[in-house]
C-alpha cells in the first residue's frame, strides 16, 4: 500500500488515545471513536486497518457494530483477556482466536497488549525502546501492523501465528500483576533482547 495506511481506532480510551497520538505523529491518518455504533461502522468502513481498543467483554458488540466492513482487513486486537478482574484467556484458545471466530472475514492480529497505554504513543518506557509482540496468521496484515508499531517507535517482533496470542495474553496478565498488584506502576515495559536478523522489517 503506497503511503501510510488509514487507521480506524475503535475505542478512544487510554489505549485508543495513546495509539492515535503515536500513529498521528508518525504520519498515519487516524480517526477514533467510542461507543457510538453508527460511527463505529462508518470508521471501520473508512479504515485500511482497524484497531480494536475496547474492553474484552465489548468485543462482540464492536464486531457486530462494524458488520461486514471488516472483510479482508487487519483487525488489531489489543485487548487483555480480563473479565471481572480475572484472567479470561486460556491455554486452549486465546481471546484473539475467539475474536477471529467472531470476525471470520477479518485478519485478526494480536498486538500491543503487552504494553501499557502510557508507553503506547512512543513505544518507549523510561526512555528505552520496548517490544511490540505481533502474532497473526496473515503475513501481509501482520507486516502492516509491524510497520505501524515500528513507525510509532516500538521494536516490532514477529511472535508467530495467532495461536501464540495465548502466551501474549498471559504475558499481559504478568504485566498487570507487576504494575498493579506488585506496585511497579504502568510506566513499565517489556523488551526482548534479540538478533535483528531473523525479524522481517517491512
Ligand atoms: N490501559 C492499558 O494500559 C492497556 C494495556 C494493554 C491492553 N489494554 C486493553 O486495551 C483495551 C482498552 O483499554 P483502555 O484502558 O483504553 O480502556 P478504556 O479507557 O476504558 O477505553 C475503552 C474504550 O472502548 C470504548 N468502547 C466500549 N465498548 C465499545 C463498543 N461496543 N464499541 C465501540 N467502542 C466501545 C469506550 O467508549 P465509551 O467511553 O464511549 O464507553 C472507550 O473509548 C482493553 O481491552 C484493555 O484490556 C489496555
Amino acid at each position: 500500500m503506497p503511503g501510510r495506511a488509514k487507521v480506524a481506532m475503535i475505542g478512544d480510551g487510554n489505549v485508543g488515545s495513546a495509539l492515535t497520538k503515536g500513529l498521528t505523529r508518525a504520519g498515519y491518518d487516524v480517526q477514533a471513536v467510542g461507543r457510538v455504533p453508527s460511527r463505529v461502522r462508518e470508521l471501520a468502513e473508512w479504515g485500511d486497518i482497524i484497531v480494536l481498543a475496547v474492553p474484552f467483554g465489548e468485543r462482540e458488540n464492536a464486531v457486530e457494530e462494524m458488520g461486514d466492513t471488516i472483510e479482508g482487513k487487519p483487525l488489531v486486537d489489543v485487548t487483555n483477556a480480563l473479565a471481572g478482574g480475572s484472567y479470561a484467556g486460556g491455554v486452549d484458545k486465546s481471546g484473539a482466536e475467539q475474536l477471529q471466530e467472531m470476525a471470520r472475514k477479518a485478519k485478526v492480529i494480536k498486538a500491543f497488549n503487552t504494553a501499557f497505554a502510557p508507553t503506547m504513543s512512543t513505544g518507549q518506557a523510561h526512555g528505552e525502546r520496548i517490544t511490540a509482540f505481533i502474532a497473526g496468521d496473515d503475513a501481509e496484515a501482520k507486516g502492516m501492523v509491524q510497520r505501524m508499531a515500528t513507525d510509532i517507535g516500538f521494536d516490532a517482533v514477529d511472535a508467530g501465528p495467532l495461536q501464540n496470542a495465548r502466551w501474549l495474553e498471559a504475558l499481559g496478565m504478568l504485566n498487570i500483576q507487576l504494575a498493579y498488584a506488585i506496585g511497579m506502576g504502568n510506566a513499565i515495559g517489556t523488551r526482548l533482547i534479540h538478533d535483528a536478523k531473523p525479524q522481517r522489517r517491512p
